[in-house]
């Protein structure tokens, strides 16, 4: 029997051992999908940390109990480690590390080459390789597959590699990384069929796609449509400000079209580990082909001018209570780059406060998902969301609408309240003003 059909029958019998390189976002839901489906899991991460935590019940991803980690632990089917060597007991690998961007904005790919590099050490033949990591057209073929070629291995014959994207959304409760349709490309015919087969073993839909390289492109492309449209309505709610029109009722509207129109909302600008990063990869990668991506360029300027947008407004609302910016108490309400979740990572709220501190504004925040955090050697602490901080705030900025804070209590309490969501649309009206991001705010009266 070829090697592919062994490790085929070795993946439809449930006996091959699942690797999962990097067990953050990604790769932690991904490890316990294959362990519930009934394999052999073994999660490498070069942090103790995250090592230790998992082992002993913890897990460090929302999206994920304690009790399920707990659970497969103590039923050997899942285990995780820092020692590389283990990959060598592993059958199947998807590696998903994180893929940042260096401070000038290139990709940091410093992480897919030390995973490359561990596999490449610990490789044999009947393996199939996979990266999850979001990167640029090319970097399966021309960064992992020399390395397992270095082992003395060839691709398509003894060993598999593929590239497949991730596509999962934090804090979303209908799609999951089971349901959600997963993409994969290989490098040859076999590499596709192996790597589909693996995901088919445990994910409900797969779409099998010719080569790595369309694969890398689909997850660019899907977020670099997100985050051109979203750059498209926040320029929006810029024009409707100054029209003085009320954005959300135009999207609204624009929302009952049956066809043709797809409803992106504006705010504060945009976080997370994918849109605002993602899309610099194929530019990156577009520049050393001598071709400027000028959407791309276009969104992420209008993008990453959200918060200042934001901090205009809360400059106005106060002018117009006779307040300055300097020396003003201003609550920052939600610091978490997207509602219902902890995760800080690019999050516009720390442009908003970084510009509001630097205007003189004594800034605090409360959000229930992140008790605290460190930005420029500084520790910020929520605050208590009590009616006397509401009250003692000269503004309150809505910068994330989780969804398990009472807007009507803080409409009816705070003196001005910027909103950046949307939050207060339907809310009785409290006794300060309701500014919104795009249109003239309300004076309302108790
Ligand atoms: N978070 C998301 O919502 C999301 C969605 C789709 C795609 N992605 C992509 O998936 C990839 C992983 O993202 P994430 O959010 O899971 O990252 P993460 O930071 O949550 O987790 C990455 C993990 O990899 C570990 N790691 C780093 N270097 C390693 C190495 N050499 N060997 C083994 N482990 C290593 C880290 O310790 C960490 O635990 C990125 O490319 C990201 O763009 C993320």
């Amino acid at each position: 029997m070829q090697l592919k059909d062994q490790l085929i029958s070795k993946i439809e019998n449930r006996t091959a051992c699942i690797g999962i390189v990097g067990l953050g976002y990604v790769g932690l839901p991904l490890a316990l999908e294959f362990a519930k489906a009934g394999f052999k899991v073994i999660g490498y991460d070069v942090s103790e940390r995250v090592v230790n935590g998992l082992m002993s019940g913890k897990s460090h991803i929302q999206d994920v109990s304690n009790e399920e980690v707990s659970r497969l632990v103590k039923a050997g089917k899942f285990e995780a480690t820092a020692d590389e060597a283990r990959m060598q007991e592993m059958d199947a690998i998807s590696v998903a590390v994180p893929t940042p961007l260096s401070k000038t904005r290139d990709p940091d790919m410093a992480f897919v080459i030390a995973a490359s590099d561990a596999i490449g050490r610990n490789c044999r033949p009947g393996m199939v390789v996979i990266l999850e990591s979001t990167t640029y057209p090319g970097t399966t073929r021309e960064m992992l597959q020399p390395k397992l070629e270095a082992a003395g291995l060839t691709v398509g014959e003894d060993v598999f590699v593929a590239f497949s994207p991730e596509r999962v959304d934090p804090g979303n409760s209908v799609w999951n990384t089971k349901n959600t349709p997963k993409v994969v490309g290989g490098i040859t015919p076999n590499c596709t069929e192996v790597a589909t087969a693996l995901y088919g073993s445990c994910l409900d839909t797969l779409v099998s796609v010719s080569s790595t390289e369309t694969a890398e492109l689909v997850k660019l492309l899907e977020n670099t449509f997100r985050a051109v449209n979203i750059g498209l309505v926040n320029e929006m709610a810029i024009v409707c400000d100054k029209l003085g029109v009320n954005i959300w009722e135009v999207i609204d509207a624009a929302g009952t079209k049956p066809f043709g129109f797809m409803k992106f909302t504006p705010g504060p600008g945009i976080g997370g580990h994918c849109i605002p990063l993602d899309p610099h990869y194929l530019a990156w990668k577009m520049r050393t082909l001598n071709y400027k991506t000028r959407f791309i360029d276009l969104a992420s300027e209008i993008n990453s001018e959200m918060p200042a947008v934001v901090v205009r407004k809360v400059a106005q609302a106060l002018n117009e209570e006779r307040k300055a910016v300097n020396g003003s108490r201003v609550l920052v309400l939600g610091v978490a780059y997207k509602k219902d979740i902890n995760d800080m990572r690019e999050s516009p709220a720390l442009d908003v406060i970084r510009l509001l501190e630097l205007q003189g504004a004594q800034v605090r925040y409360h959000d229930p998902y992140v008790p605290k955090f460190r930005e420029d050697g500084h520790e910020h602490s929520s605050v208590p969301l009590s009616d006397d901080e509401l009250a003692k705030s000269d503004a309150v900025v809505i910068v994330t609408d989780h969804s398990s804070v009472d807007y009507q209590r803080v409409v009816h309490l705070a003196r001005v309240v910027v909103d950046t969501r949307n939050a207060t649309a339907k809310l009785a009206k409290g006794k300060g003003r309701i500014v919104s991001l795009a249109s003239v705010g309300s004076y309302a009266t108790a």
